[in-house]
């Protein structure tokens, strides 16, 4: 098993747990055969597996081209289609990537635009990489989303401007619909190497698609094993059975505890490195979940730096909040912390032990004073965090979303509430109708 999932501090009685496990049966079918809300955009389910080796081979081909050109790779795109990528190159590349040397950096540098609207981000990026042979990756499902459109429009002039037409259509490649919207249209007629998000299959979970697929490769991450770990957990999370499948399991404790008044999710890690994936599992779950005035909040925290801060409101705040923390069972690098003659700052008693014990003591003791607390904690531990336990987790994760989606009783494949602000928006800038 390369997750564990241990609910024993849950704070539930068995019998809640049970009776509404009953109910992914349902849930598990709808979403298999296809029957249930959102039923169009259930394609990620088994995507993966019907991937051809031609189609993985251009994106590694298309990837190894611009590691060996560019000095720079720009990721344009909001939402699902950047949050996944970026928690993957989080995850698992050199924290200070970018800083390297030239000698040392496996991968372009990797930049990330389009994801908001700040003139003076986007000034700045224009300005930064102005000495450097730049590709850009601009990825958009409807080929019209305002934020990296702009972004687009801004590096596109930038490329143009350095290496012409010629030299700018060679270094943007567009990731988005097959037939339909602005950038497939403006793709096919600048003729730009292109990939498609598949109809069936929705922003936030479009990670195991092109749109996460490219930029993961050009990371220099091992592509053939990220999707092994999706493919096992294709596998693992589709037996209906909740006793043997931790997604299910994952999916009926959060509906339990969310009918319990446990209105907010707090994701926790104790790695830097693992941030961005709250990120990445907050807009799939908030975005698949909160409709009809329904779903659980989600959010994040980042400890132990985060216990500094948050510490004080989970431990006695209103209990309306429950944890799930993700932990790793083997961290990449050690510490043996050494004992220091003078001993000024008093650690002498951690000598001989690894800093990477110390943080999980912090985890354990932390869980411990939360559950006393009345924080219900739920525990999903990976072997490690490499790219085949990334994508493992990252499908626990989506596969959990849908049934659990499913067990609230809204359609967890929409969004329609985010059309609301660009409404406003597009009035207050007269865009034409
Ligand atoms: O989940 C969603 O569909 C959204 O959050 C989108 O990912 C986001 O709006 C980006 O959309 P697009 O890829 O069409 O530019």
């Amino acid at each position: 098993n390369h997750i564990k999932f241990d609910y024993s501090q849950a704070l539930l009685n068995a019998s809640e747990f049970e009776h509404l496990k009953g109910h992914v049966q349902l849930a598990h079918q709808m979403l298999h055969e296809k029957t249930g809300a959102g039923n169009d955009y259930v394609g990620w389910v088994d995507y993966t597996k019907k991937l051809t080796e031609a189609e993985i081979n251009d994106i590694q081909q298309t990837a190894d081209m611009i590691r060996e050109t560019a000095d720079a790779f720009i990721i344009i795109g909001i939402g699902g289609s950047y949050l996944g990528a970026k928690t993957v190159l989080d995850a698992l590349m050199h924290p200070f990537h970018n800083e390297l040397p030239k000698s040392e950096r496996k991968a372009p540098k990797i930049y990330f635009a389009g994801n908001q609207i700040s003139s003076t981000y986007m000034a700045y990026l224009l300005e930064h990489i102005e000495g450097e042979n730049v590709y850009v990756n601009v990825i958009s499902k409807s080929g019209t989303t305002t934020e990296p459109a702009i972004a687009f429009r801004l590096l596109k002039a930038a490329l143009e401007a350095k290496h012409g037409k010629e030299g700018a259509q060679k270094r943007i490649i567009a990731t988005t619909d097959r037939a339909r919207g602005a950038l497939r249209t403006l793709a096919d007629k600048e003729g730009y190497k292109t990939f498609v998000i598949p109809d069936d299959v929705g922003g936030r979970y479009s990670v195991i698609t092109p749109v996460g697929l490219l930029p993961i490769a050009v990371g220099g991450i091992d592509l053939k094993a990220f999707l092994k770990g999706v493919n096992d957990g294709v596998d693992a999370f589709a037996n209906p059975l909740v006793a043997e499948n931790p997604a299910y399991q994952y999916a009926v404790l959060r509906n339990v505890l969310y009918r319990k008044g446990k209105a907010i999710e707090v994701l926790v890690n104790y790695e830097p490195s693992m941030a961005f994936l709250a990120e990445w599992w907050m807009q799939l779950f908030g975005e698949s979940e909160g409709k009809d005035n329904m779903g659980i909040f989600p959010t994040k925290m980042n400890n132990s730096t985060d216990l500094h801060s948050m510490g004080q409101m989970i431990q006695d705040g209103p209990r309306i909040m429950f944890e799930t923390v993700v932990t790793l069972d083997a961290v990449e690098k050690d510490i043996v912390l050494e004992a220091d003659a003078d001993n000024l700052d008093g650690l002498n008693y951690l000598a001989g032990k690894k800093m990477s014990a110390v943080n999980d003591s912090a985890f354990q003791g932390t869980a411990e004073a939360h559950v006393d607390g009345n924080v219900p904690n739920l525990h999903i531990s990976l072997s490690k965090l490499d790219a085949y336990h990334l994508g493992h987790l990252m499908y626990f994760f989506m596969k959990a979303c849908g049934v659990s989606g499913y067990l609230m009783g809204v359609n967890p494949f929409d969004q329609p509430g985010v059309e609301a602000y660009k409404k406003n928006m597009f009035r207050l800038l007269g865009k034409p109708v």
